[in-house]
């Protein structure tokens, strides 16, 4: 993956979990890397955790599902660093679960609003400044399992990881022309701050009787090996990739 040495990586939801190792990783193999999310002090903290390693990243609050936010983030990602070549569309909540006939109408907008408008929202910016640069560029949007299963109560992640495929396949289809690749990277179980706050909600007996024995691998993913894949997406290892997903999930989905 040497070609992502010296190139710039903004990735969002950077304060934790896939979003914090991915930019870690990113830092690694020598990509000078963005990072965003809500909780500043979270992001300074990467920053120079990253920076005592020897890497460059900087730090931009943002907001995915503010338009204004979201078109800051990438001019400061252009003021910083002067050039944008992998974007990771990390940021995502789980927000409230509820039967379809409880569910109220601001949980439902919260969901979209973040995981699938602030997908919208980041591209839309991203791809401008690539566009404009004229050096290609790769896109990897974070979807789930759930882009492909639902469950019950789970209606409006369900739905905003399911759209990700759509919004995917046609920005690729409408960005390939410009040397910009843009796909989706599906997780399964993944062991983060958002996974811990499920496995509360679901109880301790049946994560582990009932959830874990579907994953063929029988663990929860790294966020690290998450990182593995997505900067598999952006190097040009992966260079007839687009408009894809990858499903990451340790044989989870095969199972249910
Ligand atoms: N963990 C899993 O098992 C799993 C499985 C499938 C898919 N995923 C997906 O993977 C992605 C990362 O999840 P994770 O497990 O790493 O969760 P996490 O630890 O809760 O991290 C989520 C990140 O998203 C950021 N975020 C949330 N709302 C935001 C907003 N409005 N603007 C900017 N940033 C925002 C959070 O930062 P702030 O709070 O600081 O803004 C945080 O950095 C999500 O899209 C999630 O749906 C996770």
């Amino acid at each position: 993956m040497s070609t992502i040495k010296d190139k710039v990586a903004l990735i969002t939801g950077a304060s934790s979990g896939i979003g914090r190792s991915t930019a870690e990783a990113f830092a690694a193999k020598g990509a000078k890397v963005v990072v965003a999310a809500r909780r500043k002090d979270e992001l300074d903290s990467l920053v120079e955790s990253i920076e005592n390693m020897g890497g460059q990243a900087s730090a931009i609050k943002t907001d995915v599902s503010n338009a204004k936010s979201v078109e800051q983030m990438v001019e400061h990602t252009m003021d910083v660093f002067g050039r944008l070549d992998y974007a990771v569309n990390n940021a995502g909540i789980e927000g409230n679960f509820g039967a379809i006939t409880d569910l109220s109408e601001e949980d439902w907008d919260n969901v979209m609003n973040i995981n699938l408008k602030g997908i919208f929202l980041s591209m839309k910016y991203e791809a401008r400044a690539m566009i404009k640069l004229g050096n290609g560029g790769s896109i990897v949007n974070i979807g789930s399992v759930n882009s492909f299963l639902g469950f019950p109560t789970g209606s409006a992640y369900v739905t905003s990881k399911h759209g990700l495929i759509g919004l995917t396949s046609s920005v690729s289809a409408e960005l390939a022309p410009q040397g910009i690749r843009v796909n989706l990277l599906c997780p399964g179980v993944t062991d983060t701050p958002m996974h811990r706050r499920l496995r509360g909600i679901v109880g301790d007996e049946l994560y582990d009787q009932g959830l874990l024995p579907t994953v063929h691998l029988r663990r929860a993913g790294l966020p690290e090996e998450m990182a593995k894949s997505i900067l598999f997406l952006c190097s040009d290892e992966s260079s007839y990739i687009t408009g894809s997903t990858l499903t990451v999930d340790g044989g989870l989905t095969l199972t249910m």
